[in-house]
């Protein structure tokens, strides 16, 4: 099905206004967004507008409630100038699991595909040429009803903006396991791309950058022994040439779409891969036995993010030198070249906009 999509736009680009050799990550915007209204419990008023800022009631539910869900996907351009977006289908359907958990309502995954599709091809210029670079698309749904007092909103705003961004770490991470602090419990809603989920971890993520760490690496809540994700990325070990990430299982865990491609394209490289609990204590023990071999972390921001050391009560461990790290290296360079359109796409993850097609 498709939707109707009314059109309004910018009268002047500010393309020109960015530097697109220095793309610092989340600072630009492009020039419109796309913005659908959910009223009487339908989604209606599909439109793009060029990019403006909001005028919000001071009461609006989703400033004190904290009914806000939001996705990240991103594009790269082909070698004809087509734009790709990764994997969209899987933000559309993860964006629904958020809402479900946070009582919002659903929104159509044709609409959230059709809407990212529209976006992008209008502004197709934005997106930034080479690997490190892409245009990041940004869906949010926030309530929006004017009232005090807890109780799930009956209006909600949906939009999606862009924005061409650079890497999101610049240098490989370093990361502190937290004990102090844990960010999900098993029946919370560790699980959703919820903004509290964000909220909620910008303090302990202070205190860890004010010992020298870039990320909080997170455990689990009842035993505080198990690795769990990093809040802006997934985690990943290669133990004895093991590929080993954390389960979803318990819904303490995002179920990131590069988390998922990296496992896909394990699989396809022959890499054995676990997806299990690794405790810390099994992690510092293969550490020290000169087992583990590489960590990373796996994002749509962060793509693959290697991690270079791992902090833990007042001790700093050292992992293996980046120039060793050949698993992540092969999985990031097939993930690229997919990404990119250098390879076929046959896993069928890529939406393709011709750019010469009209809105
Ligand atoms: C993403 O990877 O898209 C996220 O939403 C995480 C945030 C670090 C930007």
């Amino acid at each position: 099905m498709k939707y109707e999509i009314k059109i309004n736009l910018a009268e002047k680009s500010k393309i020109s206004e960015v530097d697109f050799n220095n793309l610092p990550f989340g600072n630009f915007f492009s020039d419109h967004m796309f913005i659908a209204d959910y009223k009487e419990g339908t989604w209606q008023n599909f439109r793009i507008e060029p990019f403006h800022n909001l005028s919000m009631h001071p009461a609006t539910s989703a400033f004190h409630y904290g009914q806000s869900i939001f996705e990240g996907l991103k594009a790269q351009k082909d070698a004809e100038g087509n734009a790709l977006v990764f994997r969209p289908d899987r933000n559309a359907k993860r964006f629904n699991i958020s809402a479900e958990r946070m009582g919002m309502p659903s929104l159509p995954e044709g609409l959230f595909i059709q809407a990212v599709e529209e976006i992008v091809r209008l502004d197709h210029e934005w997106i930034p040429n080479g690997e490190l670079s892409s245009l990041y698309i940004r869906p949010f749904m926030m309530a929006v009803d004017e009232h005090v007092g807890i109780r799930e909103s009956d209006n909600y705003t949906f939009i999606i903006f862009t924005s061409p961004v650079g890497a999101y770490y610049s240098a490989p991470v370093k990361v502190f396991i937290s004990e102090d602090y844990i960010r999900a419990f098993p029946g919370g809603a560790g699980f959703a791309k919820c903004a509290g989920n964000y909220g909620a971890s910008l303090l302990p993520l202070r205190f860890a950058k004010e010992k020298g760490y870039d990320q909080v690496l997170w455990l689990d809540g009842i035993e505080k022994k198990y690795f769990q994700e990093c809040g802006t990325m997934n985690v990943f070990f290669v133990i004895n040439n093991v590929l080993i990430t954390p389960p979803l299982g318990a819904g303490t865990i995002l179920d990131g779409v590069t988390r998922s491609s990296v496992m896909a394209l394990a699989k396809k490289q022959g890499i054995p891969l676990e997806e299990r609990d690794i405790s810390t204590e099994e992690f510092f023990r293969e550490l020290a036995l000169g087992n583990v071999q590489e960590a990373f972390g796996a994002g749509t921001a962060a793509t693959i993010a290697p991690i270079i050391g791992v902090g833990f009560h007042d001790q700093y461990f050292e992992l293996p030198p980046i120039e060793t790290r050949t698993f992540s290296v092969s999985i990031k360079k097939e993930l690229f070249a997919i990404k990119s359109g250098e390879i076929a796409d046959e896993f069928g993850w890529m939406l393709k906009i011709p750019v010469t097609e009209k809105v």
